[in-house]
């Protein structure tokens, strides 16, 4: 059979990843395609290095239009990045009859309704295996080997920029901005390094997961986004002392009310095995009614893990792409016209636990005050942990495990705890996620 024709678009981190390690085990991804998969053109700004990258092999142009519009290419793969010129070209190459591949998971969050819609209509592929958590196949898990299951939740570490970032800080001591070059040297974060240490890519990931987890369309905008950027050493220091690890969540939940997604640096017991999750490793739990909790860990950023991924998508394309479009597997794993609306919740409604660390007088009745506004509430506590006081110090602080309760009612807590007159500053807030 005539080989698949590709055409790459980009060839930086991912880009170059892809090109050798296709190169690399042709045989064996042929062997496992039916098909040999052969890179036939590749477009960049930088054609003089990516001719050098690909050896003077294969035909480099700097226009990506000449690949989305040549007849000869089978299947595009989008490396470039963005939601700007990344968007114009996955659409043409849809419209010119041609299945995608990528990796963008911003461009996925942000336009995925419109992309996928457009590739049903056309009756082509669009595979994004690398989009989330890198090289672990957990698009794959959600949309096909779960596919028995009702899921019930997804909580992943799968930021790999933000993880280096806090476990370098930990054990090394390195202070943030020194690590986070580190990381960008490493290949590991976005081309906007913002998108990673406040959340952002890893809300773009959530919202991918949601979307095929429980059918529902891609919602960014209603995720919750944090990063890491205000996270304090003390912090991790007294989780730590309570027997937590904080990380950087991506969460899902399907609630009777509606999807919590939601991305925030979250306490998880130290016993977890996702809290041991270093580095730049990914790793995703996923709860499913008849499997229970599965976990998913691997490498969640970087060429070569990254292009395992997208030549995954390759040869499933490669497979699929004489079948009939009614028997291929659905974008959003529901058939397009089964895709639920069901709500996703506002942050005030998310249940979870709480971490409270707040700045007080060390003298009587302080204690009392706090534990009455939290009860008044419900608010059950689960710990407590008060420092001694520094010598010569009259303050000290005060740091609190609740149960589970909603956000709101943390917040009024909050705002009430504030205005006590022996409790000085803002009181810090961390969510804590039991993953049980
Ligand atoms: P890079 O910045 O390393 O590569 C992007 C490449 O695209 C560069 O070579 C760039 O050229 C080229 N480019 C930019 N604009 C154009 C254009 N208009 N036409 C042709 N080429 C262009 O990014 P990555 O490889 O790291 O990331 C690519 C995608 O993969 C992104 O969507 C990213 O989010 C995603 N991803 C990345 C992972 C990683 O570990 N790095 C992991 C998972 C997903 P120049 O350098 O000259 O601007
Ligand atoms: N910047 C991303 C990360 C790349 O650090 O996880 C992988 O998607």
């Amino acid at each position: 059979m005539k080989p698949i024709k590709v055409g790459l678009l980009g060839i930086g981190t991912v880009g170059s990843g892809t090109f050798n390690v296709l190169k690399r085990n042709q045989e064996e991804i042929t062997r496992r395609a039916g098909r040999s998969i052969e890179i036939a053109m590749v477009a960049d700004l930088n054609i003089e290095r990516a001719r050098e990258l690909t050896n003077g092999e294969v035909e480099v142009v700097n226009d990506a239009n000449l690949v989305v519009n040549n007849p000869d290419i089978d299947i595009v793969i989008e490396l470039i990045g963005g939601y700007g010129i990344a968007k114009d070209l996955v659409l043409k190459a849809i419209a010119n009859g041609k299945h995608v591949v990528t990796a963008n998971k911003a461009l996925l969050a942000t336009h995925g309704n419109e992309i996928f819609k457009a590739a049903q209509e056309k009756g082509v592929m669009v595979a994004f295996e690398a989009a989330v958590a890198g090289g672990i196949p957990i698009i794959k898990a959600l949309r096909e080997g779960l596919t028995a299951n009702r899921i019930q939740w997804i909580a992943g570490i799968i930021n790999g920029t933000t993880n280096f970032i806090l476990s370098e800080m930990r054990d090394k001591g390195l202070d943030f901005n020194t690590v986070l070059k580190q990381a960008q040297a490493l290949g590991y974060a976005e081309a906007d390094p913002t998108f990673d240490i406040e959340g952002v890519d890893a809300a773009h990931k959530a919202t991918i997961m949601a979307s095929i987890a429980y059918g529902i369309p891609m919602q960014f905008d209603k995720a919750y986004v944090e990063g890491i950027t205000k996270l304090e050493a003390s912090d991790i220091r007294y989780a730590e002392d309570l027997g937590y690890r904080i990380k950087l969540l991506g969460i899902t939940k399907r609630t009777p009310e509606g999807i919590e997604l939601r991305v925030h640096p979250t306490l998880i017991p130290e016993k977890r095995l996702i809290a041991n999750v270093e580095g730049a490793m990914n790793a995703v739990l996923v709860q499913g009614d008849a499997v229970g909790a599965t976990l998913y860990y691997g490498k969640g950023a970087g060429a070569e893990p990254t292009a395992s991924a997208v030549i995954a998508d390759l040869v499933d394309i490669t497979r699929l792409a004489t079948a009939d479009p009614e028997h291929r597997v659905p974008h959003l794993a529901f058939q397009p016209a089964a895709i639920s609306d069901l709500p996703i919740l506002p942050m005030s409604e998310i249940v979870t636990s709480y971490y409270l660390r707040m700045h007080v007088e060390d003298k009587p009745g302080v204690l009392a005050d706090v534990t009455r506004i939290l009860a008044d509430l419900s608010i059950s506590i689960d710990a407590m942990l008060q420092k001694e006081p520094g010598e010569g110090e009259t303050r000290t602080d005060i740091i609190i495990l609740t149960h589970q309760t909603k956000e709101k009612n943390i917040i009024a807590a909050i705002e009430k705890i504030e205005a006590l007159a022996t409790v000085t500053g803002s009181v810090i807030k961390l969510r804590l996620e039991e993953l049980s």
